[in-house]
């Protein structure tokens, strides 16, 4: 992939990049929308990545080209991109990216970008945040600006919530960037602090497509609104709580009683996925990965009832994991609305598991769906210093 992304960028800009910067995308295993409630978070990085070879270029004007849009070379000007362009338009990630960086005082030249990617577009992978952080990576290495992980990740978040206009947590930046080559990422957002704990090598996660393609910027920002609200009825009486992080089972049912329906429920969600993250720490370092594949199958329910962002495509897929015996768990993965499901199996089953899945799924609704094993991988880095004879 690193050769046929510099190729075609010798092909379409005429001259050799000056590096490659990737950056991958990443699997949410448990910690479902505990991010922006300050809570925690178990994920990994994966092997299917955003690839972008830069060269750094003279003047005022950049140029950018993906071989998956099929709209040629996108040109702009860096000192007029402060408004995002209508319609969802792909090249707002990189103008976001460089309008926030600029809003940090960062000199941002000019520059041409070749982008190519192998993660599964609108379907909770992250492929958004991976552009993000190829290109966060790629300008800071081009010109020398020394960010820190946790600023790149701001960078990132930043363009979802203020540009593109998704109000989305920090969880799918920072797991692009800290990801381990067979670690999973335990991450924490009050302080913003990152561990790791080893994928033991016995377990595989399968990823299987809803196909629902997932849009975050209504609903999403809808639930993490009821989730402030819920906080805000909690604190009347408990002035110490700041965020959901800081709130247990039994303060939230004693608080019930004060709270509308859907922020209970939403709360309930949080709460649950925050102490399920505690409790697979536990199971993992136990070997008890039938427990641990509980863990995954209780969220799912939890979103299904609680945060009500499943779909029935979604549900089906969980139903079939749970009627295999090789199957330890799924859930969905991400934000939800659809996207996709993560199951637990053990590595030697996964490759059956990836058929039968499949064919039960298209029994069960008639639609087709992919499935593939993601393994842990590297986070976000610069590959490889290119050079035109590559
Ligand atoms: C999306 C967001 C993340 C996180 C998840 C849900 O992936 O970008 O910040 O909130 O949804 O856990």
């Amino acid at each position: 992939m690193i050769q046929e992304n510099i190729i075609q960028f010798e092909t379409v800009f005429g001259t050799a990049p000056d590096f490659l910067a990737q950056a991958p995308g990443r699997l949410e295993i448990l910690g479902n929308h505990t991010d922006y409630n300050e809570g925690f978070v178990l994920s990994m990085a994966v092997d299917r990545r955003t690839q972008i070879s830069f060269k750094k270029i003279e003047g005022n004007r950049c140029q950018v080209f993906s071989p998956m849009m099929s709209d040629g070379v996108r040109e702009f000007e860096l000192d007029a991109i402060s408004t995002p362009l209508p319609s969802k338009d792909w090249t707002n990630y990189v103008r976001g990216i460089v309008t926030e960086l600029q809003k940090r005082d960062h000199k941002v030249g000019a520059f041409q970008a070749l982008i190519t990617s192998d993660i599964p577009l609108s379907a909770g992978m992250s492929s958004s945040a991976s552009l993000e952080m190829a290109l966060v990576t790629g300008i800071d290495t081009l010109f020398g600006f020394d960010l820190s992980t946790q600023e790149k990740a701001q960078v990132g978040q930043a363009c979802e919530n203020d540009y593109i206009g998704a109000n989305t947590g920090l969880m799918d930046q920072l797991t692009s960037l800290s990801g381990k080559d067979g670690e999973m990422v335990v991450s924490e957002y009050r302080n913003i602090s990152i561990s790791h704990t080893p994928l033991p090598s016995e377990l595989s996660f399968v990823v299987i497509n809803s196909n629902v393609a997932h849009d975050l910027s209504q609903e999403y920002n809808e639930r993490r609104q009821q989730c402030e609200d819920a906080v805000a009825t909690i604190q009347k009486e408990h002035p110490e709580v700041q965020a959901l992080r800081d709130v247990n089972l039994e303060l939230l049912e004693a608080a019930k009683p004060s709270l509308a329906e859907y922020d209970h429920k939403r709360a309930l969600h949080v709460v649950g996925e925050n102490d399920r993250v505690h409790q697979a720490q536990s199971f993992l370092s136990a070997a008890d990965y039938d427990a641990f594949g509980k863990l995954l199958f209780a969220s799912h329910e939890s979103s299904r009832l609680n945060f009500e962002n499943s779909c029935p495509e979604l549900d089906t897929l969980v139903e079939i994991a749970a009627a295999s015996p090789l199957c330890l768990g799924a859930r969905l993965s991400g934000g939800g609305f659809g996207g996709i499901s993560i199951h637990l199996v053990r590595s030697t089953d996964a490759e059956a598991y990836c058929d039968h899945a499949i064919a039960a799924y298209t029994k069960a609704t008639g639609k087709d769906t992919t499935a593939f094993i993601c393994r842990s991988a590297q986070g976000a880095g610069i590959e490889s210093y290119a050079s035109a004879s590559l």
